[in-house]
């Protein structure tokens, strides 16, 4: 298979590309490199030495004796070289990572709001109009995120994309209906994915393209099979404030002995999955695709839940760290449920990695060994939710 990876040089995106070459697909990366420059505005860099892309490329050639081509695009503002790109290469599938992705990040200011929107929502919008005006019959699959569904249950498992209502209408049979699920979005980003999501089904509907959703949890771990055959492949790792995502940070604070920051009660329940169950849900969500004219697939990517506190005192447990309570920067309850169905991928065959030890173990070591790297000034969270916050109001009063 043909795949177009957008967004292919970013921490999810990199994995993937080489882990479907390596299974023998012909990948393409297109990425501006605009991560690149966010380390740079933020001088908070990847706790991994990674390579330019170039560097990357080549190295993987040598490796595997495998060639992924790189499209230097920026999927949101340049539609001409997108267009261009998909008719000149003619994809039989497009993944689509090319979005900014940390919210607090997206909280930051007015500027990263804007920022945020405007290339999510332009991102994913350009590279739905470019397949349709290309006339071809490529399969989309697009990383979204739990958060889309907020972080609370209503009492219910949380289903995959859809919801079943009946709605009682007076003097006559109750109508009955298949929705989305409710948004619940907790941050401009999280609110970039609930757009999209309409962006899809509009042009699932309109144009009968086959679009796959993948509402992913947080990823975990950093190495894949193919990023740890050579030190050049090596994976992006962030660990500050705005990018890192809670377990490989508590990873990352252990090793470098800095106190696991618990933001709030720490009763906050997240959906997580690891890195290497990533790249085989990207492979077997192009492998299943939906068909021509069907509703947009929505799949839940994510293994299990956790509690961040209990995340905390697992890795505080082995590693001996402290543990801080600090204020919460974000807008959300203090504690939450999270049951959610992942039944699409289990039916596939995916056999969930999940939490243990030794997997635990692998991203402290690799925490450790990159440990002179690490800035301890980027580690707390800084971007705050609300002017309230800002001013030291406490959100309640
Ligand atoms: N990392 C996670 O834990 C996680 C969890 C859930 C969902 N996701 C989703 O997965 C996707 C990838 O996340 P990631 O962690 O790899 O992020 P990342 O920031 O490491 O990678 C994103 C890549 O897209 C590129 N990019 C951004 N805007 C672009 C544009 N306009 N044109 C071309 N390239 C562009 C960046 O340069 C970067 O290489 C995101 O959409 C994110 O929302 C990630």
């Amino acid at each position: 298979m043909k795949v177009a990876i957008l967004g292919g040089d970013g921490f999810c995106g990199w994995p993937a590309a080489l882990y479907l070459s390596d299974q023998g697909h012909d990948v393409h990366i297109v990425d501006n490199l605009s991560r690149r420059a966010i380390d740079a505005e933020l001088e908070a860099e990847s706790l991994t030495p990674i390579r330019s892309i170039d560097e990357r490329l080549e190295a993987w050639k040598e490796v595997s004796g495998k060639t992924i081509g790189f499209h230097r695009i920026d999927v949101a503002h340049d539609y001409a070289a997108l267009l261009e790109f998909i008719n000149t290469e003619h994809p039989d599938a497009v993944v689509h990572f090319a979005e900014q992705r940390a919210a607090p990040y997206s909280m930051k200011s007015s500027r990263t709001k804007r920022y945020t929107v405007d290339n999510n929502i332009n991102a994913t919008h350009n590279l739905l109009a470019a397949v349709v005006e290309s006339g071809q019959d490529i399969h989309v699959a697009h990383l979204g995120t739990m958060g889309v569904y907020g972080y609370g249950t209503a009492g219910m498992e949380i289903p995959e994309g859809y919801l079943d209502v009946k709605v009682e209408v007076p003097g006559s049979e109750p109508v009955e209906q298949s929705i989305l699920y409710p948004s619940n979005p907790g941050s401009v980003y999280h609110m970039t994915k609930v757009l999209d999501q309409h962006l899809f089904a509009y042009y699932a509907k309109n144009d009968e393209l086959r679009i796959t959703d993948l509402h992913q949890g947080i990823i975990w771990g950093t190495h894949t099979e193919q990023t740890r055959r050579d030190e050049r492949l090596i994976n992006r790792f962030d660990y500050d404030g705005d990018y890192g995502t809670v377990l490989n940070r508590f990873l990352v604070q252990a090793g470098v002995g800095y106190p696991l920051t618990i933001h709030g009660t720490g009763g906050q329940t997240r959906a997580f999955i690891h890195i290497r169950d990533m790249v085989r849900c990207i492979e077997l969500a192009l492998n299943n695709p939906p068909q021509r004219g069907e509703r947009v697939k929505i799949i839940n990517q994510m293994t299990e839940t956790h509690r961040v506190r209990d995340l905390a005192e697992l890795v505080a447990k082995f590693s001996g760290a402290q543990v801080a309570y600090v204020p919460n920067p974000r807008k959300e309850s203090a504690e939450n449920e999270l049951h959610v169905s992942n039944d699409t991928f289990l039916r596939l065959g995916l056999e969930p990695t999940t939490l243990s030890e030794g997997l635990l173990q692998e991203v402290e070591d690799v925490a450790r060994k990159y440990c002179d790297r690490v800035d301890r000034s980027k580690i707390p969270a800084r971007s705050l939710w609300t002017a309230q916050q800002s001013a030291g109001v406490p959100e309640n009063e």
